[in-house]
């Protein structure tokens, strides 16, 4: 057990050392690191390596896989030296693609995306959703957890309904958060608080740039803005 806070941080960065530097930095404070796409492309198995040989901290590979069932579950394979705590797959791939992934990595998290928060009302249409975004994501979460998904994503404007729909043992991780102190000046539209977003039922928020902006006024400047928006998550009522 640790007292960390329950943020996911999200290192967006093009350079290895920025990344390690960022953990290093925050590792007191943070409980997951999520490397994405750009990471996962340009450094690959040895990039993740790198980091986690500067922590103990869990690791969310965020791929988004979403192909024919035994391509996710290679792809699946082919990870699972770096033992991601969690990775991420489309559960608009359906079932099978899913309970492809959840087989082929019995001891990681595989956690479903459900619609992409960037997606508008008529995004979601427009792509043939037959039901608004929050019907859609209520489904699609009960379909990945259905199929072996032990882990969702969504905005957190669907937390609840879909901690109603999967139950308590599913792990609800949510981006499109801000700090209460943040200005909404940049390209999250509909947010929440991760105070309001972890009252809701979430298990963990992912937050990139509030926290890793600091890192232009140094190590413990970032370190103290986790720290500080930890304190947002725990106070008391
Ligand atoms: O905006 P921020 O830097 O906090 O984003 C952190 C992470 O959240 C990004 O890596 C991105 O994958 C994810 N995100 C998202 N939906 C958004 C904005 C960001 O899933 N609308």
């Amino acid at each position: 057990m640790n007292n960390k806070a329950p943020i996911v941080l999200a290192i967006d960065t093009s350079d290895l050392n920025t990344a390690i530097s960022w953990v290093k930095a925050t590792e007191d404070v943070v409980s997951v690191y999520k490397l994405g796409l750009e990471f996962f492309l340009t450094f690959g198995g040895e990039g993740v390596r790198a980091i986690t040989q500067n922590t103990e901290a869990d690791i969310f590979l965020d791929l988004k896989l979403h192909d024919i069932e035994h391509t996710v579950a290679g792809a699946a394979r082919a990870v699972s030296s770096l033992k991601p705590k969690f990775l991420t797959v489309h559960a608009s791939g359906g079932a099978a693609m899913m309970r492809a992934a959840a087989d082929a990595l019995p001891t990681t998290f595989v956690t479903g995306v459900t619609v992409l928060t960037s997606l508008s009302e008529i995004d979601v249409q427009s792509i043939g959703f037959r039901d608004n975004s929050l019907e859609s994501a209520v489904r699609l979460a009960s379909l990945a957890t259905a199929a072996g998904a032990r882990a969702i994503v969504c905005s957190p404007l669907e937390i609840q309904a879909i901690r109603l729909a999967v139950g308590d043992a599913v792990t609800i991780i949510t981006p499109g958060v801000r700090p209460a102190d943040v200005a909404h000046n940049d390209d999250q539209v509909r947010t929440m608080t991760p105070r309001e977003a972890i009252d809701r039922g979430a298990n963990f928020v992912v937050i990139g740039r509030p926290i890793t902006m600091y890192w232009q006024q140094g190590a413990s400047a970032m370190r103290d803005r986790a720290l500080e928006i930890a304190h947002q998550i725990n106070s008391v009522h």
